[in-house]
């Protein structure tokens, strides 16, 4: 995780925040994004910025690997919110002495060994416990990578994997229901739909989030990514004939992706003065282009026989892996200068594989759209989400001219 921003600090995002406030009046939350894109930024923002009778709690999972860990993650957190009172007090102990757990220095640590079901409705008795007595009128639990925690818990075997998995997304689920008071946010760097799918193996199993809102947290605003681009440039005292020009190049080339941001800033700070739009041009070339990956840009290809795992057959008898397919979806939109259609699509992937089967495209540029790969506008064309990753993808394969 990289470090995080003091709220002061974070540029924009306020009309998000406004939205996702709103939002939770009502629902819990899915915070989609790509990775390093600010959700964790935005998280922190709302926790320092929570409204009147709304209590947060914070709880980062990228470290929390079983079910167990979890709820302890968990009660520690939420434990402050029980009033300071000798009943609730009382009730914190009878708690704990239910769950067979101490308490040392403010880390409480549960028994492993109650079996493999156990973790189940202890987690549920935290929940009713801390809703039914915290002093606040809406509890909202922020739980950040939470795809990451369940993919760890269902590769626990000892744990029940995958049941494991669902059982706690299935456990959170009852609790929202259960407590009008009660909000949960979900967020990630893993698609969750992925994880979901995964978990149920193609089975049908109830839909764990079906009941809350998604929310997709995209790059900067305009203006707020140029204001960053100038705080950035001014700290790292980067001499620009024209600050504006320079932070506005910057912001653009960016996609105004507040990591890229600080990254290219960065480097000018290196570059003989005075900074032009044009060094911002060269610096941007040289992240996409550096086979060090500094930008981590090759997460985008790494992941992809992970994300479209399986083959089709094709012919008699061979098979076709669907991230081939998938791969040949982004090498065509990624040289294409304007979206392309479902068919257009099809005829490209035609040109080089032997792919008759017109669903499975439809199902992977959905897919590829939820992934934040493509977007797909009005009339039902795709396009790359981001242009960076697009000239990426372009350079990565070799497709550039
Ligand atoms: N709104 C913002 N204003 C300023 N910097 C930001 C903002 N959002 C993100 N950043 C910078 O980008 C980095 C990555 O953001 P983070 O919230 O950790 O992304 P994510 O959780 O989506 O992977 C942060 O550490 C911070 O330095
Ligand atoms: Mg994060």
């Amino acid at each position: 995780m990289a470090t995080q921003l003091a709220p002061e600090h974070v540029v924009g995002r306020d009309r998000l925040i406004e939205r996702a406030w709103h939002a939770l009046e009502k629902h819990s939350v899915l915070f989609t994004a790509e990775r390093r894109i600010g959700k964790t930024t935005v998280m922190k923002k709302m926790q320092a910025e929570t409204p009147d009778g709304v209590t947060v709690r914070y709880l980062d999972l990228e470290k929390v690997g079983s079910p167990i860990r979890f709820v302890e993650v968990l009660l520690a957190e939420v434990r402050s919110l029980l009033p300071k009172s000798e009943r609730a007090k009382k009730l914190f102990g009878e708690l704990m002495g239910h769950l067979g757990g101490v308490e040392i220095g403010g880390v409480v640590k549960l028994p492993a060994n109650n079996g493999a079901k156990w973790w189940q409705p202890a987690l549920e008795r935290v929940l009713a416990c801390v809703c039914e007595h915290a002093p606040t009128t809406t509890l909202v639990l922020f739980f950040d990578e939470l795809p990451y925690m369940l993919q760890k818990i269902a590769g626990c075997t000892e744990e029940g994997g995958d049941r494991a998995a669902l059982a706690v997304l299935d456990v959170l689920r009852s609790a929202r229901q259960e407590h009008p008071n009660l909000r949960m946010v979900f967020s990630g760097s893993i698609g969750l739909h992925h994880v979901v799918h995964a978990l149920r193996d193609g089975k049908c199993a109830s839909e764990p989030t079906s009941d809350m809102m998604t929310i997709e947290i995209g790059p900067l605003e305009a203006s707020d990514a140029q204001d960053l681009a100038r705080r950035l440039l001014s700290e790292a005292r980067v001499e620009c004939d024209s600050v504006d020009t320079v932070a506005a190049e910057l912001a653009d080339l960016t996609d105004r992706v507040p990591f890229y941001i600080e990254r290219v800033a960065m480097c000018l700070a290196l570059e003989p003065s005075p900074i032009t739009p044009e060094t911002v041009q060269r610096q941007v070339q040289s992240h996409l282009t550096n086979d060090l990956n500094h930008w981590e840009m090759e997460h985008f290809r790494q992941r992809i026989p992970t994300y479209y795992p399986g083959t089709i057959p094709v012919g008699d008898r061979a098979t076709l892996a669907k991230a081939d397919i998938v791969s040949c979806i982004l090498d065509e939109l990624s040289i294409c200068e304007s979206p392309r259609s479902i068919a257009e699509v099809c005829v490209a992937i035609k040109s080089s594989h032997p792919v008759e089967n017109r669903a499975l495209v439809i199902d992977l540029l959905r897919n590829l759209v939820l992934d934040h790969y493509l977007v797909c506008n009005d009339h039902k064309h795709y396009s790359f989400r981001f242009p960076l990753i697009r000239k990426w993808w372009q350079l990565a394969q070799g497709l550039a001219a």
